[in-house]
């Protein structure tokens, strides 16, 4: 069986670098996005907000944070009306991102999680 430094987690196959950067080029993206800038523009406090979606990524693919926020994944996205189009275009511009940024396994491993919360976010009304 592999053992943990033949198989590392992929926050440390990203590296942390990496990870900023692709966050960094993924809320650029948001904001210019005729669909979904609206969303992104009207956040009150954009950098406490990134600092959240940083800490939920980073501790998802596997890292540590000794302070983790608290994040209300349902209840910031309870009411916002997001539908297929909005869910679909937000899919398509962070797998644009990923491939631009990553080797194609690691792209597509992110994908994959992001892919699979975006099933749970649909189910929200
Ligand atoms: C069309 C799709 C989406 C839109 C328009 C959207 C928009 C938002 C907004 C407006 C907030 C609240 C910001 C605030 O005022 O603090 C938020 C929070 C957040 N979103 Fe999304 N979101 C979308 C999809 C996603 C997806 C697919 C993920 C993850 C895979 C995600 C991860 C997060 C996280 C981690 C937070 C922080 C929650 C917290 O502060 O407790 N979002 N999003």
């Amino acid at each position: 069986m592999a053992g943990p430094s033949e198989n590392p987690p992929l926050c440390e196959r990203i590296g942390r670098e990496k990870f900023e950067e692709v966050i960094e080029s993924f809320y650029e993206k948001l904001f210019d996005d005729p669909v979904l800038g609206k969303y992104f523009r009207g956040i009150s406090d954009l950098e406490s907000h990134k600092q959240r979606f940083r800490a939920f990524w980073w501790i998802g693919l596997g890292g540590e944070d000794t302070r983790p926020p608290a994040i209300d994944m349902v209840g910031k996205h309870e009411g916002l009306g997001l539908g297929a189009n909005e869910f679909n275009r937000w899919a398509g511009l962070f797998a644009e991102t990923l491939h631009q940024a990553l080797e194609a396994p690691l792209a597509e491993a992110w994908i994959r999680m992001a892919q699979g919360i975006i099933r749970r976010l649909r189910s929200i009304p």
